[in-house]
């Protein structure tokens, strides 16, 4: 590891907001926002492309009386490689490809929760008749969505049958009712997993849990596809040096942070016959997503919450220009995932791997210094054939290790001059598991309950120097001639001349 980080707990959402002031990377609205498009519209703005501050809404127009259940909304707290970087417990200016080598190391740590008694999450218990979740400042984020999504950055807690371990993940989440919500998931996914076995067991319902609002690892641990059977509460533990500590909920045999700002506790619907209608949505992709269709629901038995509690939202979908949170953590998490995948699948030589941040994760960048022919492939494979691969690493781009993967121009040469389609350069891995949602698929195919998940063909460029090739006497054994940059010798002479040239002002490399 090349940079030392000391981590961080900070005790829960309103302990991360402290060191966001502190860092000078929070910004609170005072003046009256609207929850319908207001809100969302300016959280969407205001993000940039991985520039702007986290936001707290302290003034929302219905939810700004006194009485108010829960008048604050807070998003983007991760929307920014700085504030990722504080997460892990860095320098807010730590270089992302150094985000993303801490990234493989925490992925693979663990520190086990704590169970605790009590906590602040159960200040206040609403059951039964009094559950409304109109209650809460939910924002109708977009004016294309289906409805106002309460779930957008919850940790959803559900627990496998026979092992009993707990997984959280990220799902959205619309309100459809007092005591709904309706929520995207697919099979695929390790809540589908929960699901799948649940329903072997018999059961037309799953206990579920979804809490809001609590450190910043919450939300990084949900949305990242931590390996299967490993809890997420776990890798929360490593990222902040110390166990989190759970309670149990009240309704069901779950666990959620005892700091936590809102839970919802609940069962989630089984059977076809009582699903409910939800979305479309903006989604992860920058495109309206996740067709109106009936989709399993959580029928709400418990709502817990601290007291002034803040609801922790975020705005999904990154486009050039305004990047997400989504988007700037599976740029470090997903990243940092395939490499794993890659070093467990013993695939020898990578040396960086990156997803820019505008997309998601959907093109792969992988940097390797090859040794053998076919090592390209080798790659896509592993990581196309992982669970982590579901809805992410569409596109895999591999180069040699001379090309720069944080630099798009470098990306771009190699696959102008190292590609050649005719030669096994572009390969497609046709209909393979895929994103649900993603606008470049048939319609058809993005049916999640008819397929259980979504369908992806998949695409490799294979950006390094061809193995295939003879090696060529004229390039002294190599396959690919001499790059035309001049060496060390003749650069350092004619940068010694720089001055006497009068180019001292201009660009020297
Ligand atoms: C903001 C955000 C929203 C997400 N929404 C969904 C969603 O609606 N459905 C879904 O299946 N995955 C969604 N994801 C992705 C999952 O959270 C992610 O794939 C995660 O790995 C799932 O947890 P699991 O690996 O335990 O299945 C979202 C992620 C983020 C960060």
């Amino acid at each position: 590891m090349t940079v030392e980080r000391k981590p961080v707990a900070f005790g829960d959402l309103r302990g991360w907001i402290k060191a966001l002031q502190a860092a000078g990377e929070f910004h609170e609205i005072e003046a009256q926002v609207d929850w319908n498009i207001e809100l969302g519209t300016i959280l969407r703005l205001a993000q940039g492309a991985g520039t702007g501050p986290a936001l707290m809404f302290n003034n929302i127009k219905d939810y700004n009386r006194p009485d108010s259940r829960c008048r604050r909304v807070f998003g983007g707290g991760l929307a920014s490689h700085r504030r990722v970087a504080m997460m892990f417990g860095l320098a807010p200016d730590t270089h992302p490809r150094e985000l993303v080598k801490i990234g493989r190391t925490i992925l693979n740590g663990s520190i086990p929760p704590k169970i605790v008694k009590d906590g602040p999450v159960k200040e206040n218990v609403v059951t039964g008749k009094d559950v409304d979740l109109y209650e809460f400042p939910t924002p109708y984020w977009n004016r294309l969505d289906g409805g106002r999504y309460l779930l957008t950055y919850g940790g959803v807690v559900t627990k496998d049958p026979e092992s009993g371990i707990m997984n959280v993940g990220i799902y959205r989440g619309m309100i459809a009712g007092r005591d709904q919500i309706p929520i995207l998931m697919w099979r695929a996914q390790h809540i589908g997993h929960h699901v799948t076995a649940w329903q072997h067991g018999g059961s037309a319902e799953m206990p579920i849990a979804v809490a809001i609002g609590w450190e910043p690892s919450f939300g990084f641990c949900a949305g990242t596809p931590v390996t299967k059977g490993v809890c997420e509460y776990d890798v929360m533990g490593a990222i902040r040096g110390q166990p989190v500590e759970l309670v149990k909920c009240e309704t069901v045999d779950l666990y959620v942070p005892a700091s936590a700002e809102i839970v919802i506790e609940g069962y989630l619907g089984l059977d076809p016959a009582t699903y409910i209608m939800e979305g479309p949505f903006a989604e992860v992709t920058g495109y309206v997503g996740g067709e109106r269709l009936p989709k399993p629901s959580i029928r709400v038995t418990c709502i817990t919450h601290r007291n002034d509690p803040i609801l922790r939202g975020t705005i999904e979908g990154a486009l050039p220009g305004s990047y997400s949170e989504n988007a700037i953590c599976s740029s470090i998490m997903r990243a940092a995932t395939a490499w794993n995948v890659l070093d467990r699948a013993g695939v020898p030589g990578i040396t960086d791997v990156w997803c820019p941040p505008v997309h998601a994760g959907m093109n792969l960048l992988i940097q390797m210094k090859q040794t053998y022919r076919g090592q390209a492939k080798q790659a896509a494979n592993a990581v196309w054939g992982s669970s982590a691969g579901h809805v992410r690493y569409k596109h895999v781009t591999v180069v040699d290790d001379d090309i720069d993967i944080h630099d798009y121009a470098a990306v771009d040469w190699a696959i102008a001059y190292r590609v050649n389609a005719g030669e096994d350069d572009i390969v497609i891995m046709p209909s393979t598991f895929g994103m649900g949602i993603d606008p470049s698929t048939r319609r058809r195919d993005r049916n999640a309950v008819l397929f259980g998940t979504g369908k992806w063909n998949r695409l490799l460029i294979d950006a390094t120097m061809n193995l295939d090739y003879d090696p060529d006497p004229d390039y002294g054994g190599a396959r690919f001639p001499p790059i035309v940059w001049p060496g060390k010798a003749d650069v350092e002479a004619a940068q010694a001349r720089w001055q006497e040239l009068g180019l001292e002002r201009h660009n020297r490399r």
